[in-house]
């Protein structure tokens, strides 16, 4: 830590100490509710782009143990792991073939164990991806599954005998085809597969299934781990009735497809046997068709799950930009639909998103750093737990992929595939995965300025995004006014301060196009957020006059507090 970032920290921690005392509220510690997994920031690693230590040009566990110093450096409290388990990597690990190994690319089990370790050595949680909403055609279960209508396992997994004809269409979001049900010419049957053809469905009515993923999440919570993010949950209750949905809705996912018959049933015998047995954290990906869905899934008394997120907000980025408006509407409505119960994470970005900055900020050279800065603030200063996603707090771009050789995700793979069989215009298609496709996410981080960026000694699995020479660690290390020491700042501001974790959200100026601008309020300490989310100076509305408020944190160094805002300025500020 350079002496500038010590002298930051002190500060900041001198005004909130300074502040407790003088307060004639309730301490902090008398916060009710006061959780772990609520103030904790979670980082997210995506194993396979993080750090390879062998050379074989793919991040492993090894690569990781090797850049733990940089992840405690962070402030972080948290690591949630992209899946790690064998797998045939037909999603990159979303298609598990062993859930109690570890893929050969990433490793072996001392490796896990020494990871583990490592991070616990240094205050570190650990989250695991849970991916039982499927598993890969290759895992044992499914194997033995197709072998007969007879095998024990054959209920693992959702059959439609031929001879009752072909079943009610369902979606599938990675077929080529877009149909949910393959035809397994073995025993003469159709099974599901909402994502690709190698991700067979889990039939979760089956009981011995349910005992077979519960005896998994313990073996994880015995080695240690300290939480579950669940993939895909809200689909894996079913109507195995299989009834025609209404015309017009057949691809409705959201509506159709999510939070079938007894999952909440699911969630409370996973809560019985596994979850509270531990102290582990559970977060859902996906919260529902609505608010209602959202609290059943995680209001406390209901005991079932900690946090689930939502992807209202996350949609929002599309090419040709997003309407700030809308933004802010989403993100209010599910913090006053979460006001009084349950608790939501907060993110924007993760490993299925185009990178942060280029979708809801602005990657050209003039403004990459102050609205990945500025964005950052965002993140870390809303209600909920923050997810963020590696690579984001250096500011790293989308790659700029044009061509299709360049990807490798093969759910963008595939949808290039039904795209040209429905004609489609190819070209306008290219450029629209240029912008959002998962692979923008998915590229080797950026640790220097080395050959492939200090990733790899090997030919990396995905190209590198060719900017990496002027964005990576190493240089931001060294320069204070980095997004990386920028992203430590925000972070430490946020774990120093419970004002930024517990406390009471207000949107203020709510017809600003350009300006984001709320406070936070926590016994007797008002802070006022104030975000330009445009290229151009703007001003702000928010009816608090501010010019004498302390600067927390703002994201130039140097700002005028005057209602005008640069381009892209962020002001964390405490009201008097
Ligand atoms: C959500 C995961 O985040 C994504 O990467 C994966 O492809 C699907 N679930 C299927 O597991």
């Amino acid at each position: 830590m350079s002496l500038k970032n010590l002298l930051t920290a002190f500060a900041i921690a001198a005004t909130a100490c300074c502040c407790n005392q003088q307060s004639t509220h309730p301490p902090d510690s008398e916060i009710p509710g006061r959780k772990w997994w609520k103030e904790a920031v979670v980082y997210q690693i995506y194993p396979r782009s993080f750090q390879d230590a062998n050379g074989d040009g793919i991040g492993d566990l090894r690569g990781i143990i090797s850049r733990l110093d940089y992840i405690r450096s962070l402030g972080i409290d948290v690591v949630w792991l992209n899946p790690i388990y064998s797998s045939p990597n037909d999603d990159n690990g979303y298609d598990i073939s062993d859930y109690r190994n570890i893929m050969k690319d990433f490793g072996t089990m001392d490796d896990f164990d020494n990871l583990v370790s490592g991070m616990h050595r240094r205050g570190i949680k650990l989250v695991m991806d849970l991916v039982v909403n499927h598993s890969s055609d290759e895992h044992e279960w499914f194997k033995q599954s197709r072998s007969s209508r007879n095998s024990p396992y054959r209920n693992y997994y959702h059959w439609w005998n031929a001879e009752r004809g072909k079943p009610p269409y369902r979606y599938s979001l990675f077929d080529v085809n877009h149909d949910a049900w393959r035809y397994d010419s073995g025993s003469k049957a159709y099974y599901l597969h909402y994502f690709s053809p190698k991700q067979p469905d889990l039939n979760w009515e089956n009981p011995a299934l349910r005992k077979e993923v519960f005896d998994i999440m313990k073996f994880w919570a015995e080695k240690g781990i300290d939480g579950f993010r669940l993939d895909a949950f809200q689909f894996v209750a079913k109507d195995t009735g299989f009834p025609q949905w209404p015309k017009g809705y057949e691809k409705n996912f959201n509506d159709y497809y999510s939070m079938g018959p007894h999952i909440h049933d699911y969630l409370k015998e996973m809560y019985k046997e596994v979850l509270s047995k531990y102290n582990v954290m559970s977060v859902a990906e996906g919260a529902g068709r609505n608010f209602a869905d959202a609290h059943e899934l995680v209001d406390s008394g209901r005991k079932e799950l900690n946090m689930a997120y939502a992807f209202d907000a996350v949609d929002l980025g599309k090419p040709g930009g997003y309407s700030l408006l809308r933004f802010k509407q989403v993100f209010t409505r599910w913090d006053s639909a979460f006001a009084k119960e349950g608790w939501l994470s907060i993110f924007l970005a993760n490993h299925d998103q185009a990178r942060l900055v280029t979708r809801f900020g602005n990657d050209s050279p003039a403004f990459r750093e102050i609205s990945s800065k500025m964005l950052t603030t965002f993140i870390l200063s809303m209600r909920g737990t923050p997810f963020y996603y590696n690579g984001d707090e250096l500011g790293m771009t989308n790659p700029g992929f044009t061509r299709l050789e360049q990807f490798r995700d093969k759910a963008t793979l595939n949808e290039y595939q039904h795209q040209k069989a429905i004609g489609t215009d190819m070209v306008q298609y290219l450029k629209n995965i240029e912008f959002s496709g998962r692979d923008n996410g998915r590229t080797p981080f950026q640790w220097d300025s080395s050959t492939n960026a200090g990733f790899s000694s090997g030919k990396s699995w995905i190209e590198l995004n060719p900017d990496y020479k002027q964005i990576n660690a190493a240089r931001e290390e060294n320069d204070s006014n980095s997004c990386l020491n920028y992203f430590r700042k925000m972070v430490r501001l946020r774990k120093e301060n419970p004002v930024l974790v517990y406390g009471i959200y207000q949107l203020l100026d709510p017809a600003n196009p350009d300006v984001y601008a709320y406070t936070r309020e926590l016994n007797g300490k008002k802070w006022l957020v104030v975000l330009n989310f445009r290229n151009r100076v703007v001003t702000s509305n928010t009816g608090i006059d501010f010019s004498k408020a302390r600067i927390m944190i703002d994201n130039y160094g140097h700002a005028s507090l005057d209602g005008h805002l640069k381009p892209y300025e962020a002001l964390l500020l405490e009201l008097p």
